[in-house]
């Protein structure tokens, strides 16, 4: 099978942008607070005008979900961060708490990652296990396993209504510019990009879904198809496994890369972690 015959079946939902959709008069309202969902596509985004949030793109239903805090399930995780947080862990007998006493203090971090520190770029998945195992003596927690994905739903969190802004420029640019080459390669059996759905197709049906931008700013995000928190890497790997490609390892320089580009893509649109998705 190729694009072509993979497309034949997409149909689209109208002339006029999402607006045949019920999505995009929808507002992203918690608590009295909007988000922004839908902004001016960022000048390094060439082919886009404007950029929206996955979150324009599911149903009504899946949408309220993550209208209210109580409602939606991806805070049984953020819970169980809180608690993991406070818990000692490894040789030098102490737990996040001890260093970073409010977790609020980490509001602001979301938006910037990932980040180059040094020669690397670092997500924020580097960041705590760099703390697990340089000042805690702990053992590494597994990129997408639960305790981490938990935890960056729990930091991720206190940046929620933040505008995404990550840095592309000075030493960040080479990894922005693998990622955007990586984005743009075409892959697999089905030899396809990220493009051919997120950027050319976006807004159409693809079988029982409704293709989005394959925006970051929700993540982790819970999917109620598999009923727990999944990381942006775990997303990237799910999206390459669909067009039968060999998926790049998660925490590696390839995810890392793709996840800065994509991140700059989002610009401007509110983080929303952790958001509901089918
Ligand atoms: C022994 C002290 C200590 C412990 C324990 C610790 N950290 Fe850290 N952490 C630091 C220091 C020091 C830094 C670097 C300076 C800073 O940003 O506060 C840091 C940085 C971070 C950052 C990056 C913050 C930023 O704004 O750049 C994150 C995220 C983080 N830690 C999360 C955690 C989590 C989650 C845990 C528990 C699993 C943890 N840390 C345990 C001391 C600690
Ligand atoms: C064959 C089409 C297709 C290709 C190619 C594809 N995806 Fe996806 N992707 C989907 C579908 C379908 C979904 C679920 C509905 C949606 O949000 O678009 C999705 C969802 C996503 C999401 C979640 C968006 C959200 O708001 O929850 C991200 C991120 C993503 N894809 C990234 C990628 C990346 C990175 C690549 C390239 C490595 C890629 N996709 C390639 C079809 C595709």
């Amino acid at each position: 099978m190729n694009i072509k015959a993979l497309l034949a079946g997409i149909t689209c939902f109208g002339v006029a942008g999402l607006a045949a959709h019920a999505g995009q008069d929808a507002k992203l309202s918690i608590d009295g607070e909007v988000l922004t969902t839908q902004a001016a596509a960022p000048a390094h985004t060439e082919n886009l005008d404007e950029i929206y949030s996955g979150w324009l793109f599911r149903s009504g239903e899946t949408q309220a979900l993550q209208l209210d805090d109580f409602d939606n399930p991806g805070f049984v995780f953020v819970d169980q961060a809180i608690d993991e947080y406070s818990k000692v862990d490894g040789s030098a007998g102490k737990s996040c708490a001890s260093c970073h006493e409010n977790v609020e203090d980490f509001a602001g971090l979301r938006p910037t990652l990932p980040r180059v520190e040094g020669a690397e770029l670092v997500s924020m998945e580097d960041l705590i296990n760099n703390c697990r195992t340089e000042r805690m003596g702990a053992e590494p927690w597994k990129w997408s396993g639960g305790k981490m994905t938990g935890m960056t739903a729990l930091i991720g969190v206190q940046s929620r209504g933040l505008p995404m802004s990550v840095a592309i420029d000075g030493a960040a640019a080479p990894f922005w510019e693998k990622g955007k080459e990586l984005y743009y390669k075409r892959v697999g059996q089905l030899d396809m990009s990220c493009s051919n759905c997120h950027e050319d197709n976006y807004n159409k049906m693809i079988r029982a879904d409704h293709l989005s931008q394959g925006q970051i700013n929700g993540f982790p995000t819970y999917r109620l198809k598999n009923a727990k928190l999944n990381s942006i890497h775990a997303r990237f790997k799910g999206c390459m496994k669909n067009i039968r490609a060999q998926p790049f390892k998660e925490g590696g320089d390839e995810f890392k890369s793709l996840e800065l580009y994509i991140a700059s893509r989002a610009e401007g649109l509110a983080v929303e972690t952790p958001s509901v998705r089918n």
